[in-house]
């Protein structure tokens, strides 16, 4: 059993911490903020996430897991040190790497005893030696026997405990192997793959992953948008290339462009970093328009349905950036409320769990109880986020219920021929449908 002490509570830290825990380890889990720590020891969840708080529970009862905002406390005694702390958008694009100084300059001023710094957190490349400069400067005269390793995290939200338990690899970087080796023992439970390398390639393999992600769903839709003016359907084409495995079927899904915590950020980051390197990143740039332009498609297709968004009541179905969330950072919903409203549009809206995030971020919005009160005199509906409970929708009930009968599908969630059968104007992404309600 080893004594973990995990900063920062968040989807990355407190995910890790728990899992940890559950392998056997004493983990404490540290934040700097005080109602997400005296919720968690509530057995109060900060986020949303499907089994999180079981697994807490089971955990905090065992006494493998406890939650604290002293730091001195958690770290005492760890053999490791998880940063597991956000890392933003700053002004240009960068990664704003304060809260990682901070973590680092905590664990300068309060250990003592020999440590593995391993950084979880998503960082530029060098930020590891940056970590140890930290360290090693705030320790002139009495030196740290320690080690940085960077252990960049692959989990995706609303499947974060499954993707950690049952990750595809765990990548380590860095320049002690022994360090690496020892945290690869934490892993050892997991059965998996587990790649040594050293840490600038560690934290590039963590960037690139999450920018050919990205880059693989702005090709879809960007094959969508031709789709739509070539009569193509987009969703056969994405299965006949997947069945290549060269290419493989995931994350060819195409709808209104990708959002989150990460990717957004994630691939500005790479592209600040490649032109701060001198490189020309290109295919980033490319893949950063497509996205903004996708959700721009979806208030161009309405505005060209309704002729004209000024007085129209508009109704969102989803506002958290993907489902199984409650998170709405970056939410491709966000943008296309803010567009259709700056156009002079009602809007009211719906989530089956993003709704109290949303209150705080959205002004001059209704929001709704259940996805019929949406629907309610609605001239027409946006399905933004592909929530199961919208694919189960009464939709003879949502037509009876609207003032014009017009559905954009983000997330091409319906068939086209039923909507069309039901008398919908229907428009979907890239399958052809183009509003067209002809049987
Ligand atoms: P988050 O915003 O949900 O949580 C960060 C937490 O760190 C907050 O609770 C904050 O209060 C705390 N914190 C900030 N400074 C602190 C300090 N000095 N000491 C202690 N706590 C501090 O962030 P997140 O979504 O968990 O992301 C964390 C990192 O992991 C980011 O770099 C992100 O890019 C990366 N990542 C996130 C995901 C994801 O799905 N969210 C997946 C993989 C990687
Ligand atoms: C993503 C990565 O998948 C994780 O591996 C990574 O660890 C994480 O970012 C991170 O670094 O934070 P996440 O943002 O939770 O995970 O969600 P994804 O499932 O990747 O979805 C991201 C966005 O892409 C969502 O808006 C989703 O709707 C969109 N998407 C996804 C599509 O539009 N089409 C697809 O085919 C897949």
């Amino acid at each position: 059993m080893s004594k973990l002490c995990v900063i920062g509570t968040g989807y990355v830290g407190l995910v890790t911490g728990t899992c940890f825990a559950d392998l056997g380890n004493d983990v404490t889990c540290l934040d700097v903020n005080e109602t997400r720590i005296e919720n968690l020891i509530n057995g109060i969840m900060p986020i949303y996430e499907p089994g999180l708080e079981e697994i807490v529970t089971q955990n905090t009862e065992s006494g493998r897991l406890t939650f604290t905002t002293n730091f001195e406390e958690a770290l005492k005694g760890a053999d490791f040190a998880f940063i597991a702390v956000g890392t933003p958008s700053g002004d240009d694009g960068e990664a704003d790497l304060q809260y990682v100084r901070s973590a680092a300059e905590s664990i300068a001023d309060l250990v003592n005893d020999p440590i593995i710094v391993v950084n979880k957190s998503t960082v530029p490349v060098g930020t590891g030696d940056w970590v140890t400069e930290i360290i090693n400067k705030r320790r002139a005269g009495k030196p740290l026997d320690f080690t940085v390793v960077s252990n960049p995290e692959f989990l995706r939200e609303g499947s974060a405990i499954n993707d950690f338990m049952f990750p595809d690899r765990v990548v380590l970087g860095s320049i002690n192997s022994d360090a690496a080796k020892s945290v690869a023992e934490l892993y050892a439970p997991l059965r998996c793959p587990v790649m040594i390398t050293d840490i600038r390639t560690a934290e590039m393999i963590k960037y690139a992953s999450n920018a050919f992600l990205a880059t693989k769903i702005s090709f879809i839709n960007e094959i969508a948008n031709m789709c739509e003016e070539m009569g193509a359907n987009v969703s056969e084409v994405s299965r006949g290339m997947g069945y290549d495995h060269r290419i493989g079927t995931q994350f060819l899904d195409a709808g209104i462009g990708w959002g989150g915590s990460c990717f957004p950020k994630d691939v500005k980051a790479l592209a600040h970093m490649a032109v701060l390197h001198g490189t020309h990143p290109q295919l980033l740039q490319a893949v950063i328009e497509i996205n903004r332009n996708q959700r721009r498609r979806v208030v161009l297709k309405l505005r060209k349905a309704l002729g004209g968004l000024d007085d129209k009541v508009i109704g969102i179905l989803g506002i958290s950036f993907k489902p199984n969330t409650d998170d709405i950072r970056d939410s491709p919903t966000l943008e296309v409320i803010h567009l259709l409203q700056n156009e002079g549009a009602i809007i009211q809206a719906y989530d089956p769990q993003a709704m109290e995030n949303a209150k705080k971020e959205l002004k001059r919005v209704k929001y709704c109880e259940n996805p019929y009160q949406v629907a309610e005199g609605a001239d027409a509906l946006i399905l933004a986020t592909s929530w199961n409970e919208f694919k189960q929708i009464d939709l003879k009930k949502i037509y009876d219920l609207m003032n014009q009968k017009i559905i954009v599908d983000g997330r091409n969630i319906w068939k086209p021929e039923v909507m069309r059968d039901m008398g919908f104007t229907y428009y979907d992404v890239g399958r052809g449908t183009n509003g067209d309600t002809e049987k």
